[in-house]
């Protein structure tokens, strides 16, 4: 199973490494197979999943239901649960309780929280307690209306400063790597070197140690004008969209099912296939 010491390695190494995101059962599987080594079960579900504008409604309960389903479906990848708006942010206590409830009920190995000042203490006493903690700064969308918008940050030398001091902050209270998002390339590539611990990009260029993108944008489930910095890996929205199509076509026809789709109603032989087959959904 990967863990937070491999993570370390990949760097101290100079093996760039990917993650992605995960919210359900069969995705997790999915990807755990193909050797996606971290899952993150992101806050952006609010957006892909539930429909939301925005992150910010997504609440604890909502993370920790689809972090279990990403956990069964799991065996090998190192399994982050995004710790949602307003779980962390009352308190160094509200933070212990919520990041525990991750691990304990949610089936995860660390935590992420978006943010530095006072997300540096909260780290520290997270590390401390044996929580794992994945910092996340530049585009962080939890201050998307601070922020007026979903807009690049770190283009001026002060912003840029600023995250560099952050990232900085965190790897000393303890953070075994840090989220850059939404940043200029020549930004994340100081922070990147500047730090002992690995960083992972997303819209923030090449020179991180390791890249994620949203699950649902790289597939191309998500639709519309895809932001810049995603590259869309294949086309499944269109996929999709083909086989309910034709499936409701071959219906309306009476073409499906057809026999080999159908179970046969007497003189089914004991030990035959059919009398085998188990009726339930979901391969076996
Ligand atoms: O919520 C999320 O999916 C994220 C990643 C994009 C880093 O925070």
């Amino acid at each position: 199973m990967t863990t937070v010491l491999d993570v370390q390695r990949f760097k101290d190494e100079g093996r760039r490494f990917a993650m992605l995101t995960a919210y359900d059962y069969l995705s997790a599987q999915v990807l755990d197979e193909a050797g996606i080594p971290i899952l993150l079960v992101g806050d952006s579900l609010g957006m892909v999943v539930l429909g939301y504008p925005t992150t910010l409604p997504v609440t604890l309960d909502d993370m920790i239901h689809h972090a279990k389903a990403v956990a069964r479906g799991s065996r090998q990848a190192l399994l982050v649960g995004d710790m949602p708006f307003m779980s962390y942010h009352a308190s160094v206590e509200q933070a212990i309780t919520s990041a525990g409830r991750f691990l304990q009920e949610g089936g995860m190995h660390a935590v992420k929280l978006e943010g530095g000042g006072h997300v540096v203490d909260i780290t520290r006493r997270l590390t401390e307690l044996g929580i794992p903690v994945m910092g996340h700064l530049g585009l962080t969308p939890q201050f998307v209306h601070q922020m007026g918008g979903f807009k690049v940050q770190g283009k001026t030398e002060a912003q840029a400063a600023r995250i560099l001091a952050d990232a900085t902050d965190l790897e000393q209270a303890g953070a075994f790597s840090i989220v850059l998002e939404g940043v200029p390339n020549a930004v994340a590539t100081r922070v990147t070197q500047a730090l002992r611990i690995p960083t992972i990009g997303i819209g923030a260029g090449p020179g991180t140690d390791g890249q994620v993108l949203v699950l649902h944008d790289m597939l191309g489930l998500t639709t519309g004008k895809a932001p810049k910095f995603v590259k869309r890996y294949a086309n499944l929205a269109e996929e999709i969209g083909k086989a309910a199509q034709q499936y409701a076509k071959e219906v309306g026809e009476g073409s499906f099912p057809g026999p080999e789709h159908s179970y046969s109603a007497n003189g089914v032989a004991p030990g035959s296939k059919d009398a085998k087959e188990e009726v339930k959904y979901g391969a076996g």
